[in-house]
């Protein structure tokens, strides 16, 4: 495995890739891997030929209030986990070479960012679209793997590959869950013992909200009043927002029909967890 921590080493080592005529996986990541960024890196190993993970704490997505300074990293963690899912590249590019003084250019997904997540965090998508359409340009891969747990994101950034017509095909893969079924995130290691224990009801409020729409609810707020209710019983939780939106415009639903969307994102003291489950009425 290779690591690349110059830009411009990384576009002359995808350079000689693609003459070699080969294909190229890319898993952009902001580190402290875990068994959810393994499988999307298992993913590009089985359908492409050289799988490239970039690895940046992006300081563009984080609020300035955000945990950017304190967002858990561990490289020789990472090598280690990158190596065993089959990763051939880390790309690691420096913040100063990433976003140097004189930097001014930023891309906007317009609508689709601005509610659910991108209503808590003003400016958190406008980064991720920068920062993933930087690291396309100088990838250039053919393949893009994001996890389903960052659902909206995921939508942002395949509408940002269609209309810039990027050419890339971006593979949502499923959430990978923790036993109790907390999704698997990096920020999990900020938990203390009771909230970790407590975070268990994210999932089980998102399985409570199939229960009721599979035995025919189809109000949006009661379904939101009974998962609000669920979190409420544990004392770590705060709700940020809980949401029931179309599933592939984001829009909010009167009455639930077709594919909705329930998402969530709850604090657990200042660690703000999200999760999301698609279901069909
Ligand atoms: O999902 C993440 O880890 C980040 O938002 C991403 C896509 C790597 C951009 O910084």
């Amino acid at each position: 495995m290779k690591i690349i921590d110059g830009i411009s080493r990384m576009q002359t080592m995808v350079k000689i890739i693609k003459k070699e005529g080969k294909s190229i996986g890319f898993v952009p990541t902001m580190g402290y891997l875990h068994d959810g960024h393994a499988s999307l890196a298992r993913s590009a190993r089985a359908h492409t030929d050289v799988v490239v993970m970039s690895i940046f704490v992006n300081p563009l997505q984080f609020g300035p209030s955000e945990d950017f300074n304190r967002y858990p990293r561990d490289f020789a963690r990472d090598e280690d986990i990158a190596r065993r899912a089959g990763v051939d590249i880390i790309f690691y590019p420096k913040k100063e070479e990433m976003y140097p003084a004189r930097y001014c250019t930023y891309v906007d997904v317009e609508g689709l960012a601005s509610g659910l997540c991108g209503a808590s965090r003003p400016g958190h998508f406008r980064g991720v679209t920068t920062v993933v359409a930087k690291l396309f340009l100088i990838v250039k891969p053919d393949m893009a793997y994001f996890g389903q747990k960052d659902a909206q994101q995921a939508i942002v950034i395949k509408r940002m590959v269609e209309d810039l017509n990027m050419g890339i095909d971006v593979k949502i893969l499923p959430i990978v869950r923790e036993k109790d079924g907390l999704a698997m995130s990096s920020r999990n290691v900020y938990l203390s013992k009771v909230e970790r224990a407590d975070a268990a009801v994210l999932y089980e409020s998102l399985k409570k909200a199939g229960e009721m729409i599979e035995g025919g609810e189809r109000d949006p707020k009661k379904v939101i009043n009974a998962m609000s209710d669920m979190i409420k019983t544990k004392p770590s939780m705060r709700v940020d927002y809980i949401s029931i939106v179309e599933a592939k415009t984001l829009k909010e639903v009167d009455a639930i029909s077709g594919e909705v969307l329930a998402a969530l994102a709850v604090f657990a003291g200042n660690t703000r967890l999200v999760d999301n489950v698609i279901l069909k009425a």
